[in-house]
């Protein structure tokens, strides 16, 4: 067989170790051939496609990003061809099938050109851990070791001016990469946006931590919003707790300043949180996806997607893949909220 393989969306460390097991295997055990699509669903809407053989993997699964580049262009966007234009992609290469590895909105149009007769299979990719069907995503753990590790150095830096240190770290709509990095780096608040917390709770999470002597840690999800009508505009959120402009740590930290009196900066960790080397752990999840990933196209699985249950990887059909969002659990939260202040 002739597959094609795009990354699309966020990139993620272990896309490249996926890319190696799909390639190393799919040569090696069933001698299929390999096809890069540039740039995501770019790469077959505009027909920026090119053979990836086994030589070109060698190595790969300690490399951050991908070889094949990513974007956020669908082919449902207006003049973009939709699944007719796919087709003909693909007739044009000669093209069995391909594997898309992506979040969620890259597996809903996986599962919508599958609806319309495409052969694809998805491999779940997000560093928020946030996709409901797979217990872990890989890039997941990397993530968590980076914002970890900027969070310990940054409370080395407010000890030692007796400052207040508000930290945001990526989680759009999910609160676990703050959760787990918050966890680790002993924080004294940690927002998420599934949990509601008002203003006035946050600063006397802060104000006990320099009762005690301590330079508070605040690390906040960048999908959290302040609860309540308690905050004036000027600080630059809504009536409704939303913000106006910056991000969450930028609009926290003259808040909780004004109201403790406590020195405070921000730091927003950005994209450092997605470059570079993924860990051990995710080197090893991102290689079994890709080696089962192609075991699945072997058996023409295609509509499903391959995820972590337990220590096993299973397949389960994109639309169910698709249906719903891993929220972190309130209870999860309450844990860790025991131990802050
Ligand atoms: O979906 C993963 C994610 O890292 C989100 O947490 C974040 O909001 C988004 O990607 C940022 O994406 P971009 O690279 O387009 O700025």
């Amino acid at each position: 067989m002739k597959i094609g393989i795009l990354t699309s969306g966020g990139d993620c460390p272990g896309l490249n170790a996926v890319i190696r097991g799909i390639v190393l295997k799919g040569d090696k055990v069933y001698e299929h051939t390999f096809l890069g699509i540039r740039d995501g669903y770019r790469g077959l809407v505009e027909d920026d496609i090119f053979t990836l053989p086994r030589k070109q993997v060698r190595g790969l699964s300690k490399q951050g990003g991908t070889i094949l580049g990513t974007s956020r262009m669908g082919p449902y966007g207006e003049g973009n061809g939709g699944a007719e234009r796919v087709r003909e992609v693909m007739d044009k290469h000669e093209m069995d099938g391909f594997i898309a590895i992506g979040g969620e909105g890259t597996l809903t149009v996986a599962r919508m050109l599958f609806d319309e007769g495409i052969p694809v299979l998805g491999v779940p990719k997000t560093i928020d851990n946030d996709l409901s069907s797979t217990d872990v995503t890989f890039g997941f753990e990397t993530a968590v070791a980076i914002a970890t590790e900027s969070i310990d150095r940054l409370r080395t830096t407010a000890e030692s001016h007796h400052r207040c240190m508000v930290v945001e770290v990526m989680g759009r709509d999910a609160g676990w990469i703050a959760l787990n990095a918050g966890i680790a780096s002993g924080a004294h608040a940690i927002l998420i946006p599934e949990v509601p917390v008002t203003i006035e709770q946050v600063t006397d999470w802060v104000q006990a931590t320099v009762n005690r002597g301590r330079a508070p840690v605040v690390v906040a999800a960048e999908g959290f919003r302040l609860s309540g009508a308690d905050v004036s505009a000027k600080h630059g959120v809504d009536h409704m707790g939303r913000p106006r402009f910056g991000g969450i740590a930028e609009q926290l930290t003259p808040i909780i300043e004004e109201r403790t009196g406590i020195e405070t900066r921000s730091m927003t960790l950005g994209h450092l949180q997605r470059g570079g080397v993924p860990t051990s752990y995710d080197r090893v999840l991102a290689t079994r996806f890709g080696t089962h990933a192609i075991d699945a196209v072997h058996r023409r699985e295609w509509g499903t997607m391959v995820a972590l249950k337990g220590t096993d990887i299973v397949s389960v059909g994109l639309a169910e893949a698709t249906r719903e969002r891993k929220s972190v659990p309130r209870e999860r939260w309450d844990e860790a909220a025991i131990l802050f202040g």
